[in-house]
């Protein structure tokens, strides 16, 4: 691991939050208009935060928005680095553990993800149920290095990693909302590359649902330190070996189809924060 408490403690002191946010938010691709949502808001960019990783991927604006959402205080990580843009995993995941040290105990998750289920449908929001850390099994970990036992243990139990009760939740919430939620299986990739045809149908065969390049590491730290994790998929578009129907590429559709589905994420997550 990269950080020790110390070091977690002092770049979380920078952050000068009037309020205890409860629950953490990381937007995904194309989703980070639900940012734009916290009531009074102070944003600080992470480049105004020490070590905070640089983000450089469009769509993905890099500030940190600290306010309230459906009543509850939040931080929202408006955009995110992912592994494929250099940091190591320690610091890419160093956001989590700052809001975790700020005061939240809840983290959502979201991501913009390839659908791999034939039954999903590109549009469709997809819980979380489990994910195939295909980064982690091949030896990538943001908890490699010592371990500090104040921010966690050292081995880490990722059973029932995304939480039960709030995915009842966020279902009764879809329910009320008329909203059909999937659910399923993530598989984490490094990326940047899109996958293969062949790639594609090893995914399936291994019981994934939904690929993308992110999430996997946060959950991994919020976990170990200790955090409830609701994770959401965008379902961008379906993964059944592109080429992109856009010209300028399949970063660009996924964008699109974010801003597509950023009202009924928005109305998922805003009814889930107003019961815990
Ligand atoms: N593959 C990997 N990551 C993604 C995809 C995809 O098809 N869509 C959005 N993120």
């Amino acid at each position: 691991m990269m950080y020790d408490s110390g070091e977690v403690e002092r770049v979380a002191g920078q952050i000068r939050a009037p309020f205890e946010p409860q629950v953490g938010i990381i937007t995904g691709s194309g989703l980070s208009g639900l940012a734009e949502e916290v009531e009074e808001p102070l944003v600080i960019p992470y480049g105004e935060i020490a070590d905070f990783p640089p983000v450089t991927v469009e769509g993905h604006p890099g500030q940190m928005v600290l306010g309230h959402l459906a009543g509850k205080a939040v931080v929202v990580m408006q955009g995110r680095a992912h592994f494929y843009e250099g940091s190591p995993l320690g610091r890419i995941t160093l956001p989590v553990r700052v809001m975790r040290a700020l005061g939240a105990d809840t983290l959502i998750v979201t991501n913009a993800a390839g659908g791999l289920n034939e039954g999903f449908k590109a549009g469709d929001l997809m819980l979380i149920t489990d994910h195939i850390n295909l980064v982690g099994m091949a030896g990538h970990s943001p908890l490699f290095g010592p371990n500090d036992e104040r921010l966690g243990p050292r081995f880490v139990d990722m059973s029932g990693a995304y939480d039960k009760e709030l995915r009842k939740i966020a279902l009764e919430v879809g329910d009320e909302l008329g909203l059909e939620l999937r659910q399923g299986v993530y598989a984490m990739l490094g990326g940047p590359t899109f996958e293969t045809p062949a790639e594609i149908r090893f995914l399936r065969l291994m019981g994934a649902d939904a690929v993308g390049m992110s999430t996997a590491p946060e959950v991994v730290v919020a976990r170990h330190g200790g955090m409830r994790v609701l994770g959401i998929s965008h379902i961008s578009n379906m993964a059944v070996g592109h080429p992109t129907k856009k010209e300028e590429g399949l970063h660009e559709e996924v964008l699109e189809a974010g801003q597509k589905a950023l009202p009924k994420l928005l109305a998922l997550i805003k009814g889930v924060l107003g019961r815990i």
